[in-house]
C-alpha cells in the first residue's frame, strides 16, 4: 500500500513513455531507467547544464534550485525549463525533452587507425581426444591431459592450470567423455570445456576514457574485430575530470569501490551489447585487453590512486596487470583473465602506450609527433632511437563541455564552419539534420576563421567595431552567430562566445606548449618532423589548416598530418591479438623518457606565448605568416 502511496506517474514526451517513479526521484533518473537518453556532459552533476526539459505543471515538481538558476535563461525558466538532473517529482507529470536535450547516436571516433600484425593471440584453444584410464593406464586426469596435449604440440609441456578449473577437472573430463577442448592463457590452462569448441575464442580490446568507455569484440582465429560499441563512463557522476574522481577516491575505501564498481558495470555493458549483436556468448570471451589513462587503470583494479595526483606523481606500479575475470566482476568467462597494458607515469596510462603501439612510431626511423587530444593530452615525440612523453591538461572543450553551444560530435553538432567576407557563415552538421549545437572541430573552424576575416585579433578578442548583425553582446560579453534561431533545431540561435574563445585559447596553448616543449628537449624542429598523429575522439573531423591557423599544433606541412582516430583501442585489439605486440609494450614503456611538464621551467612562457593566436612568435608558424595579408 506504501508503495502505492508513493508511486506517481511520469510521462515523457515526444516518445509518449509512461512510466512509474518514486515521490521525490530525479527526473534524470527516472528517464534513464525509462530508457529515454537525455543529454548530459557531466553524469548528472548540475555542471553543463545540458539536460533541459520542460515541464509545465511546476506544482508536480521540486522547486527551482540555484544550480538551475545558473543555468537558465529568464525566458526559460518562465517557459518551464528544468534541469532533469535536479527536478524531482512530487506528483504524476509530464516531462517534455526539447530536441537539443535528446541524446543522439554519436559519431564517435571508436575506430581507430591499425597496423597488421602477426596473429599470435595468447589465448588459445586445443580439442583434445583423451585416452580413457584402464587398470594397465592409471595416469592422473591431468597428466592425462598434459601428455595428450603434448602429443599434439611440443611446447605444451608444463603447463599450469587454475584451481578453479582444477577442482573441475575430474567430472568434466568423464562427462564429456574424454573428448575435450583445452583452454589457455600462455601457459596456463584457464578452461576445460565438454567437446569441440575450438572455433568459439573471442577476446574484448577496451578503452576505458575518463569520458566514454569503447570496445572491441575480437574473433581470436581471424583477428578481424566483428562488432563495436561504447558508452559514457558511469563514473562521471563523480566528476568530469580524473582529479576530482581522486579526490573522491582518496577520501575512503568505500569512494574507491565505488568507483571501481562503475568502471567494471560499464565494462559489462560494452560487454554484453557487443555480444549481443554479434550473437556471441561472453563466455566465449577469454581474454579482455584494457587500456585507460593511469588513474582509470587504478580505479579499475581498485588500486588506491590519490598518489598519482599529488607531487611527484607516481603511479602504483609500470608493468602489464593480469587478474581472472570473475574476481574483478567482469561478466565474461569467468577464469578468463583480463591484462592491462603497462603505463608510463602517473598522467601517461596504458592507453598512451597502445597509441604508440597502433602508430608504429616507435619503429621508425623518422621522426614523429604523436597528440592524443583528451582532458589530458598525451604528446609523445621521437623515433624508434627513444621516445619523449609528457601529458597536458587540455580540458573538456574539444569535447564540447564548458562551451556555451558545446556538444559532443554526434547527429546535429556543426562539425565544419566556414565564413566568406560578408561575415555569412556556411557550417555542415553531422547527419545533415539541424544544428542542436557545435563540436570541437567546429569550434575550431570558428576560431581560425574569424582570426583571418579579423572579427577576433591575436589575443583572441572579438572586435566590437565591425559592423555584422552576427557580431554582438549578449548577458556574457560579445558573442559571434553561427546560425540563426530559425536555421536551428532547438529555435535558438548558436553563437560562440567570447568566453568560449578563451575556453579553447587555453586548451591549445596547453597542447602547443607540451609539443614544442618535448621538440626542443629532442633536438627536433617542424621542417625534421616526417610524421604528425593526431589521435582521439573526434581527430578525424579537424581540418588540419585551421588548426595551424589557431596554433594548436605545430606547423608541420599538411601532408605529414595523419588523423588515427581512437588509437588507445586499436592498440590494445593488437596486443590482444598478438603476443609479440604485448612484449614489445613491455619494453617500450622502458624506452620512453617521461618529461614532467610542471616541473619544467619553461613551461609557464611557453604557456604564455601560446596563448595568441596563433603564437605571440609569428616566426614559429611560418606558414600562416605567408598568409597574415590576405586574411585580413
Ligand atoms: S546533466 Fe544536468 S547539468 Fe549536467
Amino acid at each position: 500500500m506504501g508503495d502505492i502511496m508513493n508511486d506517481v506517474k511520469v510521462v515523457f514526451e515526444p516518445y509518449g513513455k509512461r512510466v512509474k517513479a518514486s515521490v521525490g526521484e530525479l527526473v534524470f533518473s527516472i528517464a534513464e531507467k525509462a530508457g529515454v537518453a537525455i543529454r548530459s556532459e557531466c553524469g548528472g552533476r548540475g555542471v553543463c547544464g545540458k539536460c533541459k526539459v520542460i515541464i509545465l505543471d511546476q506544482n508536480a515538481i521540486s522547486k527551482l534550485s540555484d544550480i538551475e538558476m545558473n543555468h537558465l535563461t529568464s525566458s526559460e525558466i518562465i517557459s518551464g525549463y528544468r534541469l532533469a538532473c535536479q527536478t524531482r517529482v512530487l506528483k504524476n507529470v509530464v516531462v517534455a525533452v526539447p530536441p537539443e536535450s535528446i541524446m543522439q547516436p554519436p559519431k564517435l571516433m571508436i575506430l581507430g587507425f591499425e597496423r597488421d600484425v602477426k596473429l599470435s593471440p595468447v589465448v588459445r584453444k586445443l580439442h583434445l581426444l583423451l585416452p580413457e584410464p584402464t587398470l594397465s593406464d592409471i595416469r592422473p586426469d591431468f597428466e592425462r591431459l598434459l601428455e595428450s596435449a603434448q602429443e599434439r604440440f611440443k611446447d605444451f609441456g608444463g603447463l599450469d592450470i587454475d584451481y578453479d578449473v582444477l577442482k573441475m577437472l575430474p567430472e568434466i573430463l568423464r562427462r564429456s567423455h574424454w573428448d575435450i577442448t583445452l583452454v589457455m592463457w600462455d601457459r596456463r590452462i584457464i578452461g576445460v570445456e565438454p567437446g569441440d569448441t575450438s572455433d568459439r575464442i573471442f577476446g574484448l580490446a577496451l578503452d576505458i576514457g575518463t569520458s566514454k568507455i569503447v570496445g572491441h569484440l575480437v574473433d581470436l582465429k581471424s583477428g578481424r574485430t566483428i562488432a563495436v560499441a561504447s558508452i559514457e563512463n558511469p563514473q562521471a557522476v563523480y566528476g568530469e575530470d580524473i582529479i576530482t574522481r581522486i579526490t573522491h577516491a582518496s577520501k575512503g575505501d568505500a569512494n574507491l569501490k565505488e568507483l571501481q564498481r562503475l568502471a567494471v558495470d560499464g565494462i559489462n555493458k560494452v560487454l554484453h551489447e557487443v555480444c549481443e549483436n554479434s550473437g556471441v556468448d561472453p563466455f566465449n570471451v577469454y581474454e579482455v585487453m584494457i587500456v585507460g589513462n593511469t588513474a582509470m587503470h587504478h580505479f579499475f583494479f581498485g588500486i588506491q590512486p590519490k598518489y598519482v595526483a599529488q607531487s611527484p606523481y607516481v603511479p602504483a606500479l609500470r608493468k602489464a596487470v593480469s587478474v581472472k575475470a570473475k574476481d574483478l566482476g567482469v561478466d565474461a568467462y569467468p577464469c578468463g583473465i583480463v591484462t592491462s597494458l603497462p603505463i608510463v607515469a602517473g598522467f601517461v596510462g596504458a592507453d598512451a602506450v597502445a597509441d604508440v603501439i597502433a602508430t608504429g612510431m616507435h619503429e621508425l626511423s623518422e621522426n614523429s609527433i604523436l597528440i592524443d587530444i583528451g582532458t589530458n593530452t598525451e604528446v609523445f615525440v621521437g623515433n624508434r632511437d627513444y621516445l619523449l612523453c609528457c601529458s597536458c591538461a587540455s580540458g573538456p572543450a574539444f569535447e564540447g563541455a564548458h562551451i556555451k553551444h558545446g556538444m559532443r560530435a554526434v547527429t546535429g553538432a556543426i562539425e565544419k564552419v566556414h565564413i566568406d567576407n560578408n561575415f555569412d557563415v556556411k557550417y555542415e552538421t553531422i547527419g545533415g539534420v539541424k544544428p542542436l549545437g557545435v563540436c570541437g572541430s567546429a569550434v575550431i573552424d570558428v576560431i581560425a576563421e574569424m582570426f583571418k576575416h579579423g572579427i577576433i585579433d591575436a589575443n583572441g578578442r572579438i572586435n566590437s567595431q565591425i559592423e555584422s548583425p552576427r557580431i554582438r553582446a549578449s548577458n556574457e560579453g560579445l558573442e559571434f552567430v553561427i546560425a540563426w534561431k530559425d536555421e536551428t533545431a532547438t529555435g535558438r540561435e548558436i553563437t560562440v562566445t567570447q568566453k568560449d574563445i578563451r575556453e579553447f585559447q587555453l586548451a591549445k596553448a596547453a597542447i602547443y606548449s607540451a609539443c614544442s616543449i618535448l621538440m626542443k628537449k629532442r633536438g627536433l624542429s617542424e621542417e625534421k618532423i616526417d610524421f604528425l598523429f593526431i589521435a582521439g575522439a573526434f581527430g578525424n573531423y579537424i581540418n588540419p589548416e585551421n588548426a595551424k591557423v589557431i596554433g594548436l599544433i605545430p606547423d608541420v606541412t599538411s601532408e605529414k598530418i595523419r588523423f588515427v582516430g581512437n588509437t588507445a583501442v586499436a592498440g590494445a585489439k593488437m596486443a590482444l591479438i598478438s603476443k609479440e605486440m604485448r612484449n614489445a609494450a613491455e619494453q617500450l614503456v622502458e624506452k620512453i623518457r617521461y618529461h614532467e611538464l610542471a616541473a619544467d621551467p619553461n613551461f609557464n612562457q611557453e604557456f604564455i606565448n601560446a596563448l595568441n593566436i596563433p603564437h605571440r612568435f609569428i616566426g614559429r608558424f611560418p606558414s600562416i605568416r605567408k598568409h597574415l595579408k590576405s586574411f585580413r
